[in-house]
């Protein structure tokens, strides 16, 4: 590094190695970057430019890509980034990227990552972590979704249950309370994801069982990488209360589940 380099903060699986050079990131690259890539260009193409634009890969396993300019929220989440506007833009922006996207189709030879994917798979590209670290927003709206590294071929319907996850969110309230602003009321707050995604009618009612798939898929992710030593992830799991928030989550969200549809249908 050098004295203009600045690490950037937010992530947790490149922790401490994003690195922001003036108007490049540099950051390590996925071991399917070169599809990646492919697929961000085929993105700015159509001129989708919510999304870094790829400038490199190195020869040092490092890929560099556009600082997108704005505010990215961290956690503890700040109330801008929960407003009902800030929700209802993050849903249309993944429609934006999934209505690009589906004329790129997910290059069949790549390896993309299975770690957070749709066990049902699909024709295109899904993010799988839109979380709010990884959208930068600019005037209270999200303007740009960043660090696809775990985007693989899903139904579309995957990505909006993982970002639900992240935006309503889909957690118990004590749960929620611990990183988001106090009180969200989470089936309203779903239901102004999916009129910002504008989801058709046909595909809300499946909308909850798909969150519920994610999520165990989410934590399956989490115990696998607990399973490693990685300590970020154990430092993770402990500060947010353990095993047994993902098993209050559980049955939170199976308890729910017909509040979610009304509020979803109504
Ligand atoms: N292209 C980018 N433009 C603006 N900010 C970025 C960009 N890439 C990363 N960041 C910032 O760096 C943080 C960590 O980067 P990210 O690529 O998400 O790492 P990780 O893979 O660890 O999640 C992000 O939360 C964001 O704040
Ligand atoms: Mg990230």
């Amino acid at each position: 590094m050098t004295a203009e380099d600045e690490a950037l903060a937010g992530g947790m699986l490149n922790a401490g190695a994003v690195i922001r050079r003036g108007a490049l990131v540099e950051r390590p690259a996925p071991r399917h970057a070169r599809a990646l890539h492919a697929y961000l260009l085929g993105l700015r193409e159509r001129g989708f430019d919510a999304a870094p634009a790829p400038v490199a890969l190195t020869a040092d396993g490092r890929e560099r890509l556009t600082f997108v300019p704005g505010d990215v929220p961290l956690p503890p989440f700040p109330h801008w980034a929960m407003t009902g506007a800030a929700l209802a833009s993050v849903g249309s922006l993944l429609r934006r990227l999934h209505e690009t996207g589906k004329a790129l189709p997910a290059d069949a030879r790549a390896d993309w990552p299975r770690d957070l994917a749709d066990p049902e798979g699909g024709t295109m590209l899904c993010h799988n972590d839109a979380c709010p670290e990884n959208v930068v927003f600019r005037d209270g709206r999200a303007a740009a979704l960043i660090d696809f590294d775990m985007a693989a071929p899903g139904r579309p319907l995957w990505d909006i249950a993982m970002a639900a996850r992240y935006w309503v969110p889909m957690l118990d309230p004590a749960s929620a309370d611990a990183l988001y602003p106090v009180g969200l009321d989470a089936p309203a707050r779903l239901r102004i994801l999916a009129d910002g995604y504008g989801l058709p009618a046909e595909e809300r009612a499946d909308l909850p069982g798909v969150i519920e798939q994610a999520t165990e898929v989410c934590r399956a992710f989490v115990e696998r990488r607990v399973a490693d030593d990685d300590p970020v992830y154990l430092q993770a799991l402990a500060d947010r209360g353990g095993w047994e928030r993902w098993d209050r989550v559980r049955t939170w969200l199976a308890d729910h589940r017909q509040t979610f549809r009304a509020a979803l249908l109504g």
